[in-house]
């Protein structure tokens, strides 16, 4: 990590300390004591490659991100399909950022392909060891992914993704709240090294939280400085403006990834391409829609209520009229999973809505649900753990959650999902996803 005089150093931590009573003071709920924040230190060389990791980036390309302290490594990928046999090479780019008294290392983008699916490659970054490897998803069904969110960096995050680990997969998804840096910097290097063995090894497709922001007055008032410079997702890849909002297809499955903290009412940039990326989606080929964002928009804890509201008010018309699948959310610390439900009823035709938001972050557990519990509400508990979405084939897919606490084969909540393209009240071959048709539902 970048070294600081003792003076900068006070400056970072009054300032940390400032805002996380700003924070907590924000804070009217329960939580379980959470576990300690882990550092990670950076303990190789200045110009090998550290907190590396790699994201999908259209049908055959990966992107590999990385940092180097030295501003002359090149930002170039070599690899190969065995070890330490590189007979392809990409060039990228580089960005860096400042932040108050912070200035990042340089940050390296390279996007490496065409790839072929289900295929291990080994590959080495800026010409420096070590060497990683990573799996590519597979051409078609079954296909699974990880979903975690709040991940954080305790001792409570490196159990979770232990677990993760433990099980094969194919992508990870991380519905926001990555780093908990908030506004200390180092932090999201630390963040980038504790994570690397995994997101080194597989795509993780992330979406912004609200610990993301990190706006500061005058010096960063548009926020996501280092979210956006550190986690690039293919949101030009898929027709968006902006790295807080994409979607990308990978075997049969399209994911939208929403951005709880961009505009999203009807004139906004972010819910027009919605409504276009929407219209795109040939559900023959490719059945499953999954929805992520940080807020949820059903949510029974006490904690973040009604964060959600105007964001689903504005769009899940949208969703519900694209018969999407599912959604995940983080935000709440704590799992909850919902029946099928459009306008705060249980409907047949609307998504299953699941908060997700316990990956093990230091604020700890959100652990009062209100009373009574809803019909809409099926399972609900305050522990920390992650889910996986095993899409089996184009009709069906099982969905798991595993607490940190039990063994992974120990499953805490399960239940099959199946398409809404399936459905015969929802879906017709003929169906007209008029996306401006206002009373799609009557006409069914
Ligand atoms: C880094 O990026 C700048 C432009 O953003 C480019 O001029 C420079 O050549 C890049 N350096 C390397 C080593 O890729
Ligand atoms: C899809 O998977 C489900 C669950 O394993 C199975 O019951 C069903 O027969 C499969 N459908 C097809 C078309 O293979
Ligand atoms: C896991 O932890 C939760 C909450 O701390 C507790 O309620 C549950 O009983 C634990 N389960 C096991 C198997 O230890
Ligand atoms: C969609 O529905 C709206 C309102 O019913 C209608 O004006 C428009 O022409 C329709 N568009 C298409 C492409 O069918
Ligand atoms: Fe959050």
């Amino acid at each position: 990590m970048k070294k600081f005089s003792p003076r900068v150093l006070f400056v970072l931590l009054i300032t940390f300390f400032f805002l996380q009573v700003l924070l907590q003071a924000q804070d009217d709920f329960d939580r379980q004591p959470p576990r300690q924040v882990i550092f990670t230190p950076h303990d190789r060389s200045d110009s090998d490659p550290q907190q590396v990791h790699i994201s999908l980036v259209g049908k055959e390309h990966m992107r590999v991100s990385w940092i180097t302290d030295d501003k002359h490594v090149p930002s170039t990928v070599e690899y190969g399909k065995e070890p330490e046999v590189y007979n392809a090479k990409a060039t990228g780019q580089n960005t860096s950022y400042h932040y108050f008294l912070y200035s990042s290392g340089k940050i390296h983008h390279v996007t490496i392909g065409p790839l072929e699916p289900s295929t291990t490659y080994f590959y080495r970054c800026g010409g420096s060891s070590p060497e990683f490897s990573f799996k590519t998803p597979p051409p078609s069904f079954p296909i699974e992914f990880v979903v975690v969110g709040d991940l954080g960096q305790t001792e409570w995050t490196r159990s979770t993704l232990a677990h993760v680990g433990s099980k094969d997969y194919d992508v990870f998804l991380l519905p926001g709240d990555l780093s908990y840096a908030d506004t200390l910097q180092p932090l999201w290097d630390s963040f980038g090294r504790m994570v690397e063995p995994y997101a080194s090894q597989r795509p993780w497709m992330v979406t912004e939280g609200n610990h993301e922001i990190e706006t500061l007055p005058f010096l960063s008032r548009h926020g996501f400085k280092a979210y956006n410079s550190r986690w690039l997702m293919p949101y030009a890849e898929s027709g968006s403006t902006s790295n807080l909002y994409y979607s990308f297809q990978v075997s049969g499955t399209h994911i939208i990834m929403l951005g709880s903290y961009a505009e999203f009412e009807a004139e906004s940039d972010q819910y027009k391409w919605l409504v276009n990326d929407l219209a795109k989606v040939d559900r023959k080929k490719t059945p499953w829609i999954v929805v992520l964002l940080h807020a949820p928009w059903y949510n029974t804890n006490t904690a973040h209520q009604g964060e959600g509201e105007s964001m689903r008010k504005a769009m899940e018309d949208l969703l519900y009229k694209s018969r999407v699948d599912v959604v995940f959310a983080g935000h709440v610390h704590a799992y909850e999973r919902f029946t099928r439900i459009f306008n705060n009823e249980a409907d047949p035709c609307g998504p299953v809505y699941v908060t997700i938001g316990d990956g093990g972050n230091r604020e700890g557990l959100a652990l009062t649900f209100k009373k009574p519990a809803s019909p809409l509400s099926l399972y609900r508990e305050p522990t920390f753990g992650h889910g996986r979405l095993r899409v089996v084939n184009e009709t069906h897919a099982h969905w798991s959650w595993h607490r940190n606490n039990d063994s992974n084969a120990v499953v805490a909540d399960e239940v099959w999902l199946q398409s809404l393209t399936t459905s015969k009240t929802c879906w017709r071959d003929d169906f007209d996803q008029n996306l401006s048709s206002p009373h799609l539902k009557d006409e069914l």
